[in-house]
């Protein structure tokens, strides 16, 4: 193949890869005040670019015309050093960086501003290898899937129990570092990188953590879910109520069938529950039996209105209303949750979560094989999905 052939095809291959349109971590499609910043300067210094390019490539092309070797030319004059062009190409590009400085360095003061008083705090923290999403003003913990208000600006706090994390949502904002939060002194308070971002439009938005943290640092994603004011009080709301897995923590025996029915919240109307799981489901009662009372499930996991109250995992309140498990990396489906709780580690290697038949020991301790049979795990599935 000739070297033309060859560069067109070269070409060819990198326009049609721009013909797509679907791109989720496009950041070149800002949905925030914050990506906006970051859009308008990278869309400004680019023009800018092609305007240098082309004034360059112009004077270029009159330069090899005019003064190209002709026959019979006469040897030009031959010249060795010239102050005018010496500091013409000195000053031109120091020029160029300080226009190129000073609406970066706006960019960058805009995005580190002080948050507004309105603003919603949430608290992410980094694991090796998920996200957890605290909400301390309502009292709300989820993880992996983050639900916001649209048109609200929110107060991300940045933190990590291990090692250094990034978030990352390109239509949204970040990235920025998921720094370990031990305080370096007694008595000092961890050092937390902030966000600050409004979403401007409702949808999900993808998202995936932009510092190597190890071996599944390419499996830990998210996803961000941008609703109306109410459909996130609704939210809030069903959380609080622990909808679908047991009754409010009360005296009551929590294998009570009529309790169980009672704690019934209806599945979203605008979409077929393709799950069909309802909450008198043997299968669901099974798995809930299993997980907070035969397998180890809640030495890690919360279940809102539960005894599951462990806080080394995801919080599994709701886990049913995820599109997404282990962190973003699988549709959260009954057959991907069953393969997932059978065996992490062969979609996320050093994942803190033992399978079926192997053991975890990890830096927060040691956790036993569960031992399920595959259907206990299919039941406790089943129960998973049906918290929503
Ligand atoms: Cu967490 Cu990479």
């Amino acid at each position: 193949m000739s070297l033309l052939a060859r560069g067109g095809a070269v070409l060819l291959l990198l326009l049609l890869a721009a013909c797509g349109t679907e791109y989720p971590q496009n950041s070149l499609s800002p949905h925030s005040d914050f990506a906006e910043t970051i859009h308008q300067l990278y869309v400004s210094i680019f023009w800018w670019t092609m305007f240098i390019l082309a004034v360059v490539w112009i004077i270029l092309a009159w330069v090899l015309v005019k003064f190209r070797a002709r026959e019979g030319d006469e040897k030009p004059r031959q010249i060795r050093g010239h102050l005018g062009l010496e500091i013409g190409w000195t000053v031109g590009p120091a020029l160029i960086v300080i226009a190129i400085a000073i609406p970066t360095i706006q960019a960058v003061f805009a995005t580190q501003r002080p948050v507004s008083e309105d603003a919603m705090t949430i608290e992410v923290t980094g694991h090796r290898f998920w996200w957890e999403f605290h909400y301390p003003e309502q009292g709300i913990t989820t993880a992996n899937e983050l639900v916001l208000p649209v048109d609200r600006p929110v107060n991300l706090r940045l933190g990590s129990p291990d090692v250094i994390h990034s978030f990352w949502v390109p239509k949204l904002g970040g990235k920025r570092d998921v720094n370990p939060t031990v305080a370096v002194r007694e008595g000092e308070d961890p050092k937390y990188n902030w966000l600050f971002f409004t979403p401007q439009e409702t949808g999900y938005f993808y998202g995936q953590c932009a510092e190597f943290c190890g071996e599944s640092h390419a499996f830990m994603s998210m996803r961000v879910l941008v609703e109306t004011e109410e459909d996130f009080q609704a939210w809030a709301d069903r959380w609080r109520e622990s909808p679908g897995a047991l009754p409010p923590a009360g005296p009551e025996d929590p294998e009570d069938e009529t309790e169980l029915e009672m704690a019934g919240v209806p599945a979203q109307a605008d979409e077929p529950d393709q799950l069909e799981i309802g909450d008198d489901d043997p299968l669901v009662a099974m798995g809930r039996d299993i997980f907070l009372n035969q397998a180890t499930c809640l030495a890690c996991h919360a279940i809102e209105g539960t005894s599951a109250q462990g806080d080394r995992g995801p919080n599994l309140t709701l886990f049913g209303e995820r599109t997404t498990l282990a962190s973003g990396i699988l549709e959260n489906n009954p057959e991907n949750l069953a393969a997932w709780i059978k065996d992490p580690w062969a979609f996320k290697p050093a994942a803190a979560m033992p399978g079926v038949d192997y053991d975890m020991q990890g830096t927060a301790g040691y956790w036993p094989a569960t031992a399920l049979s595959d259907e206990q795990v299919r039941a406790v599935a089943a129960y998973l999905l049906s918290l929503k």
